[in-house]
């Protein structure tokens, strides 16, 4: 997992918990370079779920509900790293080019990341729905960036996820 998404969480939890929460989180586990992380290194997932859980142990906050507000935050992080890759302001075409677009460009910056898969299953004006696909199952971080995508550009969403099946986690995405 690239150290922008761990430099960004400890940002967060910085801001939102205070220092010293992130620092009793990351002095119960063991992780490489005891946890300090660069933004352009590549780091086990394993990490990543591990401070997740701390996270929540210490909190009490359910691990889905830190994803989702961490998503939220990440958007715009990650949207400030690669401003050439926006190429619309309009949510739902945006959102389509994450899958045709961005996350191939990020591949190409970056070889050795490791992007979700979106399936497409039907587009019009209103609205967008796909299947998220990934071995990492991370659909909550993934509803937190699609919530920060419309706070950025101001054009208010309804964000449906379903269940996990076979094929993934399905999303419907519809302007309100
Ligand atoms: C609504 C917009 C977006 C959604 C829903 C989305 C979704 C995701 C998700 C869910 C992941 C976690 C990996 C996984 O689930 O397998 C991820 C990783 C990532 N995304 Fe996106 N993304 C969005 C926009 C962007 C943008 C705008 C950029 C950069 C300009 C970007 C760059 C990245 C990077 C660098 C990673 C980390 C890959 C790794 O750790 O190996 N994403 N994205």
């Amino acid at each position: 997992m690239r150290g922008i998404i761990f430099t960004e969480l400890y940002e967060l939890v910085e801001e939102k918990f205070g220092y010293e929460l992130l620092d009793d989180v990351l002095l119960d586990l063991e992780l490489t370079n005891d946890g300090a992380y660069t933004a352009t290194g590549n780091y086990p997932f394993s990490e990543l779920l591990d401070i997740l859980i701390k996270l929540h142990e210490h909190t009490k906050i359910p691990i889905e509900d830190l994803l989702e507000v961490f998503g939220e935050y990440l958007f715009t992080r990650l949207l400030n790293m690669h401003p050439e890759l926006a190429k619309t302001e309009n949510v739902l075409e945006f959102l389509e080019q994450v899958e045709t677009y961005i996350h191939i460009e990020v591949k190409k910056l970056y070889p050795d990341a490791e992007l979700p898969k979106f399936n497409i299953v039907s587009k019009d004006e209103k609205s967008f729905k796909f299947y998220y696909i990934s071995s990492k199952k991370l659909h909550h971080l993934a509803k937190g960036l699609i919530q920060g995508l419309s706070n950025h550009y101001k054009q208010p969403l309804e964000i449906k996820m379903g269940l996990e099946d076979k094929i993934g986690v399905f999303f419907e995405v519809t302007r309100i």
